[in-house]
């Protein structure tokens, strides 16, 4: 169910594509029943219909492999029983339906597993937890232990107002039995809506057993309402991955100053400094070091690097060749930046204010200080000097570099592409290159130094 407007979260967006963890809240949903082998996926919209299709169906190839991903429209939103009365047609008879929450996006793939087997396919399982005030939601009625009702705050007498357990608003049921208990659906409430939770009383008279599955972790049921509560989840969101990353021995300096927004894999022995944010797919190899406050964004570190603090690396995620790839033994910053495609091999320094930019740099080439490489090719053993630049841009297109092995480049230069240095070649500092140097050579391309003896200074006139 995703047709409901987030009328609390005062934003243009769709309540249910605001970000948790980088992903829109309906992904994790999405994902989280592509986690469960669900055979066909039916995401009811309304509110911002067009926008939210077009989010996920960005990634149904992603996931066609899985299931069928459906789309059906609620017009106007009457409640959730009307919202779920849309999937009738597109909804096979057979098998189990679990009924998932778009704004709900903690749930767990075993936790749902639990409650379809309670639901044992032929049985109305519902998933229930108790809090203290569960003042807004539907409570769960019962007689002796039997599940009778749930019946909705704004209809609840004061006595059934006192129960602590209430529904999570997830459930799984036969889908045969769900149509024919939704045709039976009236709006007789006090919202004047269809009532989804009214099937309760339906399977309760047609003599159908129904079991309500209680779990106690409340983060799982959490729904989000406004940007509090989406802030609130974030955290605890990122939580739950900073302790699964130390679980695997990944030392961060603090779990609750990390923020991984997409994927992160690390070998052994890697360690996180305060303050770093993860965005896309990044792996980091053993015994990488990152610094405090480091952005990196698809991109794959290798063995034993070293990213010092305040570094920001933003690979590309749609091609592979805009993959940021740091080798082994490389050190990286502080300050430096390293955008789509900066390939840097094995042993390679890059320091501080260093930008590079769809770049190869071959093993063990350094650019320490205050530089730009972009649509350079680097060689080996190269060093590139302080407030040198390659002039990749003429105004219109881009020209390559190619800086071949063994080179120095002294302070100051600009090197105007396209342009070659041969290998082994010298250029001195403060040149501006605009053709080919030939291998081993020292090249100078600058005004030649002249001094003038005893030169007079211009004296101030009145
Ligand atoms: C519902 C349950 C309540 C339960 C609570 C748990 C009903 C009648 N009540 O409450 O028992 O304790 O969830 O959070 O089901 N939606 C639609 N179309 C609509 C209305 C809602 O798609 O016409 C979607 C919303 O986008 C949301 C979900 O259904 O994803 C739940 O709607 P919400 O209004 O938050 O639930 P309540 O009615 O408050
Ligand atoms: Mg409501």
């Amino acid at each position: 169910m995703a047709a409901g407007k987030g009328t609390r979260m005062k934003s243009k967006l769709p309540k249910v594509l605001h970000l948790l963890a980088g992903r829109a809240l309906l992904q994790h949903v999405v994902d989280i029943a592509a986690e469960l082998s669900a055979r066909q996926v039916i995401v009811i919209t309304g509110h911002g219909a067009t926008e939210v299709e077009a989010a996920l169906t960005g990634r149904k190839g992603h996931i066609a492999g899985c299931f069928e991903l459906d789309f059906v429209r609620q017009e106007p939103q009457l409640g959730t029983g009307h919202a779920v009365q849309q999937v009738v047609p597109v909804l096979r008879d057979d098998g189990v339906v679990v009924i998932l929450s778009g704004d709900v996006p903690m749930i767990r793939a075993d936790t749902l597993q639990q409650l379809i087997a309670a639901c044992g396919g032929n049985k109305l399982a519902l998933l229930t937890i108790d809090f203290a005030d569960p003042t807004g939601y539907g409570r769960i009625v019962r007689r002796g232990d039997t599940v009778q009702a749930i019946v909705e705050q704004k209809d609840a007498s004061a006595e059934q107002r006192a129960i602590n357990e209430f529904y999570s608003g997830m459930m799984a049921l036969p889908a045969r039995q769900l149509k024919q208990w939704l045709a039976r659906l009236d709006r007789n409430n006090a919202q004047g809506e269809y009532y989804l939770t009214d099937i309760v009383k339906f399977a309760v008279a047609d003599g159908v057993a129904v079991v309500a599955q209680k779990i106690s972790d409340a983060l799982q049921v959490a729904g989000i309402n406004s940007p509090l509560q989406l802030a609130e989840l974030e955290r605890a969101c990122q939580k739950r991955t900073a302790l699964q990353l130390m679980e695997q021995g990944v030392r961060l300096a603090d779990p609750a100053r990390l923020d991984v927004r997409g994927s992160l894999q690390c070998g052994q022995d890697v360690s996180i400094d305060v303050n770093c944010v993860f965005e896309g797919q990044v792996t980091l190899a053993e015994g990488v070091r990152i610094g405090a406050n480091c952005v990196i964004s698809n991109a794959s570190i290798g063995a034993g690097a070293v990213i010092h603090a305040f570094s920001h690396i933003e690979g590309g995620a749609s091609d592979p060749k805009d993959l940021v790839e740091v080798g082994a033994g490389a050190l990286v910053g502080p300050y430096a930046r390293l955008r789509p495609g900066a390939k840097l091999a094995d042993e390679v320094h890059v320091g501080n204010f260093v930008e590079v930019k769809n770049s190869s740099l071959a093993r063990g080439a350094k650019a320490n200080h205050l530089a730009y490489l972009g649509d350079a090719t680097v060689g080996e053993r190269v060093n590139f000097g302080a407030g040198s630049i390659t002039a990749n841009y003429d105004g219109a297109n881009k020209h390559r570099t190619v800086i071949e092995a063994d080179v120095h480049i002294g302070s100051n230069c600009v090197l105007i592409a396209p342009l070659t240095v041969g290998a082994g070649g010298t250029v001195g500092g403060g040149s501006t290159l605009s053709k080919d140097t030939p291998s081993g050579a020292l090249t100078v391309a600058r005004a030649r130094q002249v001094s003038i003896p005893n030169w007079k200074r211009p004296s101030k006139t009145k």
